[in-house]
């Protein structure tokens, strides 16, 4: 999109302050729309909506991992134009050399002076936490409406494109959530004890997080924490835990020789091979027989070997071979499932040629799911919850609308429904939390 973020903005502001006005109008009309809906009419349904407005408008920006910076703006905006105070954190990628690659972190809180100038500390102490993140994996893929054949209701229209699951419903649901809460007499919630945070780099390096966790702004900030809610796809129910990861990258070095004399040289890609086989199969084997961590809780652990290249040309020995595979661990320490991984290896590895790299992971990540009226899920993928410094007793939540099923492929979506019963679950979180 060519319009500048402040021009967006603006257009969003008119269109929120015109949408909560159609709202309370409309709903009633909306609830089931007739089995012809064009793209207008769509459109309208979702601009009827304060939440689903803010999360087409989120979800338009494209915002690939390292690419954040226009999302970023966009959201500050939307908060600030909500009188919350927003503290943004630099976070440069990895090799940026000047600032055309800026992408900041989110740390916004409500301005409480507007409630109650008595009750809030230069920088408030919040009990929740609400966290997400703003970058989201390749390729971007445009924000699209349609409707399902199957129902002409408006909470069965499908909101698809990238993001729109992974993570910006979350961010979206968290902020509506927010503003819903203070905007409400009845929940009466003391806006000193809330903050939102939007990190960046989730989807690939975890930088955003691992930087707000080793932050001045967190060590002011973190000692009255109740409850942390981190936002991720949980098909609207509460995570009682995700798998552990780790990943290790293989290195074979041999030597070249023409194919016609393979005894001259040492094909690279012979070494790796049985050691890829083996770790393929590994998370089938037994634990008693080496096989990895099992658990009652998360089933098996499994392995991916996602990336092998290796060789030059089919006439020639290659001389160099590589590979990267990442294992989701149901139990076990990193440690304990490193030490199996060398000892799998080096079973077919007799001369120790290969060179292991183990990226640094973490086992399964336990999670609080105290929290009436809540279905409860396991999840197998990986968060930045590992990545932020938590005191004991306090809460950690995961919760979301959506399907990780659909997160990062071609068909991620998610419904009208999705979001708003997110929207609500959100609220119910807040108030229980707040109540810790
Ligand atoms: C923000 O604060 C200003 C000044 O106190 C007020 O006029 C405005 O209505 C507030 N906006 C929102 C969205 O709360
Ligand atoms: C920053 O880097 C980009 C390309 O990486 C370049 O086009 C741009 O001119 C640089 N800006 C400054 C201020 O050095
Ligand atoms: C934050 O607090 C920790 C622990 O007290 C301390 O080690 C660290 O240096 C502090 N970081 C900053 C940036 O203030």
């Amino acid at each position: 999109m060519k319009l500048s973020w402040c021009a967006v903005a603006a257009l969003l502001s008119i269109c929120v302050s015109e949408a909560l006005h159609l709202e309370q109008i409309q709903q009633p009309v909306l609830n089931l729309v007739p089995a012809t809906l064009g793209q207008d009419k769509l459109s309208d349904v979702i601009a009827a909506s304060p939440l689903l407005s803010l999360h087409r408008a989120i979800c338009e920006l494209e915002s690939v991992t390292d690419d954040e910076l226009a999302v970023g703006k966009l959201v500050i905006s939307i908060l600030e134009a909500h009188n919350f105070t927003v503290k943004t954190q630099s976070v440069p990628p990895p090799g940026a050399t000047n600032s055309t690659k800026a992408r900041f972190n989110i740390y916004a809180y409500p301005d409480a002076s507007k409630y109650d100038q008595t009750r809030i500390a230069s920088v408030p102490k919040p009990k929740v936490l609400l966290s997400s993140h703003i970058d989201t994996v390749p390729p971007h893929i445009p924000y699209a409406l349609s409707q399902s054949k199957k129902s002409s209701s408006r909470k069965d229209i499908l909101i698809s494109g990238r993001g729109t699951v992974d993570d910006k419903a979350c961010v979206a649901v968290q902020i509506q959530a927010l503003l819903d809460l203070l905007e409400d007499s009845d929940a009466k919630i003391d806006p000193s004890e809330v903050a939102l945070l939007f990190v960046v780099g989730e989807e690939s390096r975890g930088d955003g997080m691992k930087h707000f966790s080793n932050s001045e702004l967190y060590n002011q900030t973190n000692a009255d924490y109740k409850a942390i809610l981190f936002g991720e796809p949980t098909e609207g129910k509460l995570a009682t835990g995700h798998k552990g990861i780790t990943m290790v990258s293989i290195k074979a070095h041999g030597k070249a020789a023409h194919s016609g004399y393979p005894w001259l040289g040492r094909s690279a890609n012979s070494i790796i091979l049985p050691a890829l086989v083996v770790l393929d199969g590994l998370g089938d084997i037994p634990e008693d027989v080496g096989g990895l961590p099992r658990s009652k809780k998360y089933g098996k652990s499994t392995v991916n070997v996602g990336l092998m290249q290796g060789g030059v040309a089919g006439n020639v020995v290659p001389e160099y071979a590589s590979a990267e595979v990442t294992f989701r661990l149901a139990g076990g320490t990193i440690e304990e499932v490193k030490d199996l991984v060398i000892k799998a290896i080096r079973e077919v590895d007799l001369d120790g040629l290969l060179e292991l790299d183990f990226a640094q992971g973490y086992g399964p990540i336990s999670l609080d799911a105290d929290v009436d009226g809540f279905e409860t899920i396991t999840v197998n993928y990986g968060t930045d919850i590992p990545n932020l410094k938590v005191a004991k007793g306090v809460k950690k939540y995961l919760y979301g609308p959506g399907s990780i099923l659909v997160a990062h492929g071609k068909n991620e979506g998610l419904t009208v429904g999705d979001l708003e019963d997110a929207l609500e679950g959100y609220k119910k979180l807040v108030l229980h939390s707040l109540k810790l």
